[in-house]
């Protein structure tokens, strides 16, 4: 642990497992955060991946206000989520007008391990949510993190990825694997496939993690069946109970997650006897790129 070299945090901080997540205690987000106290809670971001705090009662401003302290906000391109009049919150929900269950899944898309924007060229740096109603069964979010999982590889795999680039598509991920309402025409002209690295490096750790999950379709320059083997097959090996988180809600808690270094992926839950509300917000991040140590 590198508690000794770290400075004290002015909150207090409680991790979730022996090294992802940790519950913060003691900040406010309700009011408005110094710059100070950002700086400390971005430093934990950092550290380990998914902050929980809460419970608390958040305005939707004051979510969209937090979320710009990390970067640029996302609009997202589905606009029948947005909430609240704030086009940047998405919110999914399985209430009718009544706020009875509806018996839909708002997104089935989220049941599978993926990490949040990476159909774009720039894609997610934190997803920001809130827990409005939570279900009395299921409904849980679960995290790995992709630092160890890039680790964990034998070499023989580290080599065989180290310089593969995989097509990621929203639409792919959406229409075809979940059976999703189709997107409109200009949804789909909004959101063009786009290609990653297999193998990104964090901008701001400098660690090396796995970048795949959900969205990936393909890989550039192999055969789209082995590439969609390799991807199921990556995306298996990336997500070992000793690196996961499982998050069992209460309303009112907000979780951060940095989606450049951990997958996500909600758990099933019936929509036809359980309520369950969320709003979203996702930070932009950069364009995900591998750095090589310079040679020699
Ligand atoms: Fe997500």
């Amino acid at each position: 642990m590198e508690r000794s070299t770290v400075a004290a945090w002015p909150f207090d901080v409680r991790p979730l497992t022996p090294n992802l997540g940790a519950r913060i205690v003691g900040v406010d987000l309700a009011q408005d955060i110094g710059d100070d106290l950002f700086r400390a809670i971005y430093r934990a971001f950092l550290r380990y991946q998914v902050l929980l705090f809460g419970p608390l009662d958040l305005p939707p401003a004051r979510q969209v206000a937090f979320g710009r302290r990390f970067g640029e906000v996302q609009v997202h391109v589905m606009n029948q989520y947005h909430a609240d009049g704030f086009p940047e919150l998405y919110r999914l929900s399985n209430l009718d007008a009544n706020g009875k269950p509806n018996g839909r899944h708002p997104d089935r898309g989220t049941m599978a391990w993926h990490t949040d924007g990476s159909w774009k060229r720039v894609t997610g740096q934190a997803t920001i949510i809130y827990g409005e109603v939570v279900a009395g069964i299921g409904g849980d979010t679960e995290f790995c993190d992709m630092y160890g999982a890039y680790e964990r590889l034998d070499p023989a795999w580290k080599a065989r990825i180290e310089n593969l680039r995989a097509v990621h598509n929203l639409d792919f991920s959406r229409t075809r694997r979940h059976g999703e309402d189709p997107m409109s025409a200009a949804q789909r002209l909004e959101t063009p496939p786009v290609d990653h690295p297999v193998v990104r490096t964090h901008p701001e750790t400098g660690r090396d993690c796995i970048y795949l999950g959900d969205h990936a379709e393909y890989i550039v320059g192999m055969p789209y069946d082995d590439g969609r083997a390799l991807i199921e097959a990556l995306n298996a090996l990336a997500v070992h109970p000793d690196l996961a988180y499982a998050h069992r809600w209460n309303a009112g808690e907000l979780l951060v997650w940095d989606n450049r270094c951990v997958m996500h992926r909600a758990t099933a839950y019936d929509p036809f006897t359980q309520r369950r509300v969320v709003r979203r917000c996702t930070v932009l991040g950069e364009e995900p790129a591998r750095q090589r140590a310079a040679p020699g």
